[in-house]
């Protein structure tokens, strides 16, 4: 497999309209050639990454090199790859403003007029950071958002868990105890162990109760 990775720029202004029938095209005919990547648009430019088998990346790419929609075409890179970076996508897709650049701490200096072939053939860093942010959730503020509630739930879903173990085991302790006692008292080990379930209770973390649970 290989992946191609190129720049160009608009020949005309691109309508959304234009954009639109680019991504039909693309969603339409990657998908039974293999082919999966991402295409970056914004300030008159697109930087594209096409990953799949050789000679469908390389069909494609000499077509779209001949498109007229768009000129000053350049290839960045042709590499050999291993795994593909963008499997889920037939052709991601990301339209850039300066708001969404603000977001990227490692694109820092970089402003909207630096995306276009000139600037970006002569800094590779950028590119990779764009195209690295798109592959992360975390390029998207709202995905950041629903990651960290998430993380959130895990969390509230964990303590839940313990919470509802505590209660278990507190419940079996008070069956135990009323037991012994009916049976004429409580031995030492008993006595042990509601120290033990008094302190897992207190703990402010979930422990582990299954030792416990195996004592009872
Ligand atoms: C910036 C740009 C990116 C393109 N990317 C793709 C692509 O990923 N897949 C695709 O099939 N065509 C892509 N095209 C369109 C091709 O140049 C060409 O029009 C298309 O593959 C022809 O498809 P058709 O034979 O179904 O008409 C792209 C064109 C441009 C200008």
């Amino acid at each position: 497999m290989i992946r191609i990775t190129y720049l160009s720029e608009e020949s005309t202004p691109w309508t959304p309209r234009m954009l639109l029938d680019l991504l039909r095209q693309c969603h339409l005919n990657n998908p039974d050639l293999g082919l999966t990547g991402l295409l970056v648009h914004g300030n008159g430019s697109f930087l594209q990454t096409i990953e799949g088998d050789d000679d469908a990346v390389d069909t494609l790419v000499a077509k779209i090199a001949r498109d007229p929609r768009h000129k000053n075409f350049r290839i960045l890179r042709r590499e050999v790859i291993q795994r593909r970076l963008y499997g889920g996508w037939s052709m991601g897709f990301q339209r850039l403003s300066e708001e969404m650049l603000k977001d990227v701490p490692e694109l820092e200096n970089f402003v909207l007029d630096d995306f276009n072939p000139e600037y970006l053939s002569e800094n590779p860093v950028a590119v990779e950071s764009l195209l690295q942010k798109h592959r992360s959730q975390h390029w998207d503020p709202l995905l950041r958002e629903l990651d960290a509630r998430d993380n959130f739930i895990i969390e509230l879903r964990n303590a839940l868990a313990g919470a509802r173990q505590r209660n278990e085991m507190a419940g079996l302790l008070i069956e135990s105890v009323i037991e012994s006692a009916s049976n004429g008292g409580l031995d030492p080990a008993h006595v042990e162990l509601c120290r033990a379930i008094l302190a897992s209770l207190r703990s402010p973390l979930a422990p582990d109760l299954a030792g416990l649970t195996d004592a009872l």
